[in-house]
């Protein structure tokens, strides 16, 4: 893997539009990049081997191991992985560490046999628990300890012990149930809490396929995602970047979009940068979702302005959020894994009010496969993405400038946030845009869905 990360380093500067490098001396190294595969995980799969998961089934979930683990790079440094087999007893497969490349891993993977037995899922949990996280190489090292515990049915001795235990050792605890066997109770149980966000269905083995970019996310938010933005009734994962920006702090208050609703004036004497090892110390998740709440007028209604940018040392564009005045597009760019950065542009009629001075909300939904964006809870556009790469976090993360410069731009702004959980998107609305939530404009279901 390493090996790719140096050529990107080179090829990235000949493609993507920079700034004048901030620090020519200074190479970015290659210890600056962040991003899932690169996370400090101690990663144990407890794996379900009893009589009714059969021989093919079997082999289907080491695929999906196989599948998981390769979004990761696998070594001391970055993730270590351990698998349990169990059925009547647990068997360690291979330990913390043992494999060192991802390749190794994927051999080991392949070569495991089925054990057959009887289901004692609390037995292997407590295994693991005191037999395998314990035994990391890794002591002194700040990492996740995280748990996957993959069952197709009902366990035949008791979860609940066992899991809170391993809960009560800071081991995050996942649940993947396969099938229809299963017991909600119980995957609940063995999971943390919110269950929502640490169980997973799959309807029988051949289609857990549908569930790997899941858990591959999730895996990764633990990670990524340490910042929890308070929403309605639950904490959402994610990053509040009016307050990781200090535009709290640095900016003057002025009335938002609605009377209740408070928002700050970015000016161009006002410099909003703040060191991206601060903002996102491990860098971004493979999928999130960016909101804005903006108000544009005269003259960035016709400039082009990064909205939200994150360069690297040398100022190439990690991630950006650019609003192209000339021709009313939005523009995103992101990392890509075995390439130079990608830009998709966002260009519809309908973004044209976003450029006419009143208060208008952008999200941009990013995922593995594509990006879509959003204007005041309309879906407008959705672009093809490459997956994205990890990111230089030993530059600067900014928010209102001009593109390609240090100058900085006037904007209000209301709302600037970044969720890990793409499913965010469907939960976050635009009532706070006033044409959305005023009857006489909108229609009769956002009205009462608003006013709820
Ligand atoms: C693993 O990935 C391969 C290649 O993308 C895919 O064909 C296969 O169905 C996946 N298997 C599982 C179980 O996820
Ligand atoms: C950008 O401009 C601000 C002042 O507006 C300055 O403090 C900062 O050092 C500049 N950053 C770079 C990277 O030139």
């Amino acid at each position: 893997m390493k090996s790719v990360w140096v050529l990107r380093i080179f090829t990235i500067s000949m493609f993507t539009h920079s700034l004048p490098a901030q620090d020519l001396t200074h190479e970015d190294d290659e210890d600056s990049l962040a991003g899932c595969r690169t996370a400090v995980n101690d990663l144990v799969f407890i794996v379900d081997g009893s009589w009714s998961v059969g021989y093919t089934d079997f082999d289907t979930a080491k695929s999906w191991l196989i599948n998981i683990t390769s979004s990761f790079d696998i070594g001391p440094a970055y993730t270590q992985v351990a698998v349990v087999q169990y059925s009547d007893a647990p068997r360690l497969e291979f330990p913390l560490g043992q494999h060192r490349t991802n390749q190794q891993l994927i051999t080991a993977l392949k070569s495991m046999k089925y054990l057959g037995g009887n289901t004692q899922t609390g037995r292997a949990i407590k295994f693991a628990t005191e037999n395998v996280f314990p035994t990391s190489q890794r002591t002194n090292v700040a990492k996740n300890r995280i748990a996957i515990v993959v069952t197709d049915g009902k366990s035949q001795d008791d979860v609940i012990q066992s899991a809170a235990q391993a809960r009560d050792e800071n081991i995050i605890m996942f649940a993947v149930g396969v099938g229809s066997e299963i017991t909600k109770s119980e995957l609940v149980a063995i999971a943390n809490s919110p269950s929502t966000d640490y169980v997973l269905y799959a309807e029988d083995y051949t289609t857990i396929d549908k569930i790997k970019e899941t858990m591959q996310q999730k895996i990764c938010e633990e990670s990524v995602c340490p910042t929890r933005i308070p929403v309605a009734s639950r904490d959402e994962k994610g990053f509040e970047l009016l307050v990781g920006m200090n535009i709290n702090k640095k900016a003057s208050k002025i009335p938002g979009s609605l009377a209740t609703k408070k928002a700050y004036l970015l000016t161009s004497d006002l410099d909003v940068t703040e060191d991206t090892r601060d903002i996102f110390p491990e860098g971004l998740p493979p999928s999130y979702v960016f909101v804005a709440t903006v108000r544009l007028k005269s003259p960035v209604t016709s400039q082009v302005i990064d909205l939200w940018r994150i360069l690297s040392k040398r100022g190439e564009v990690q991630a950006a959020v650019t609003l192209d005045g000339t021709d009313k597009s939005v523009i995103f760019t992101a990392t890509q894994i075995y390439a130079d950065s990608q830009v998709v542009k966002f260009q519809d009629e309908r973004l044209k009010v976003l450029y006419s001075e009143y208060w208008h909300q952008l999200k941009i939904l990013v995922r593995n496969k594509n990006a879509v964006l959003f204007l005041d809870d309309v879906v407008i556009q959705t672009q093809p993405l490459e997956e994205s790469g990890p990111i230089f976090i030993n530059g600067k993360t900014q928010v209102a400038k001009e593109e390609k410069s240090n100058n900085s731009v006037t904007i209000e702004i209301q709302k600037l946030r970044l969720y890990c959980d793409p499913e965010q998107s469907e939960r976050e609305t635009a009532c706070e845009i006033y044409s959305v939530n005023d009857p006489r404009v909108s229609t009769s279901y956002i009205f009462i869905f608003c006013n709820k």
